[in-house]
């Protein structure tokens, strides 16, 4: 029987890239909408990327009993000392606005260097977890380009391309996006001699 793999995550966007990521593994891809009790998403209280990756995983591993992958990401902009950074969900109330307070904020210093990071943490349903980093370098431009993706793709203008991550295919995008370092990191992690063993113990 195929293993199962949880993806703890209530946010579209990646929940569906990380299908497309994921869809080589040796694994069956549930979701949360899948379970027929939705357990509910812990707060995230951690202060970096990994406490709260791990909290998530380990949280909604623990609550299930299935392997379980959870990511936390976010949009570093260099010139605001790297904020919005773990907070850039809750930066404003909606995906629109989010975008317009950052314009607003950055002003005359826009384009101006960013780069999106995520890490992707792995839960055991004991808790134990294990986390993968992920990066991508761009810029915040002043208009928004392109209708793929979700959150700050239409603004972050991907480094070495002249495409906003809102212009890539979802293959481009899941080639060089921080998500998709991140996963690639985990899935070769999962098919060592190192990784298998984690996953028996
Ligand atoms: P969290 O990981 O659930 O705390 O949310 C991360 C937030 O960072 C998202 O809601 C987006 O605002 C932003 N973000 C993370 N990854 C991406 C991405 O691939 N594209 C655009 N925005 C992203």
């Amino acid at each position: 029987m195929v293993a199962k793999l949880l993806l703890a995550t209530g946010n579209k966007g990646k929940v569906r890239e990380l299908r497309e990521l994921l869809c080589d593994l040796d694994f069956s891809i549930v979701t949360l909408d899948d379970l027929d009790e939705r357990p509910e998403m812990p707060d995230e209280t951690g202060v970096t990327y990994e406490e709260n990756a791990k909290i998530k995983a380990s949280v909604i591993a623990q609550k299930t009993g299935l392997l379980t992958l959870a990511d936390d990401s976010g949009l570093e902009v260099l010139c605001l000392g790297n904020r919005p950074g773990i907070h850039s969900a809750r930066y404003d109330k909606d995906e629109q606005s989010r975008i317009d307070k950052l314009h607003r904020e950055l002003g005359a210093r826009i384009p101006t260097a960013a780069r999106f990071v995520c890490v992707v943490a792995l839960s055991l349903p004991t808790g134990d977890s294990r986390s993968f980093y992920g990066e991508c370098k761009g810029q915040i431009i002043g208009e928004r380009r392109g209708a793929g993706g979700f959150g700050y793709d239409p603004v972050f203008l991907v480094e070495g391309m002249e495409k906003t991550m809102a212009q890539l295919s979802s293959a481009e995008k899941n080639e060089l996006s921080h998500r998709a370092r991140a996963v690639r990191a985990s899935a070769k992690f999962m098919l060592s001699p190192e990784g298998k063993e984690w996953l028996q113990s």
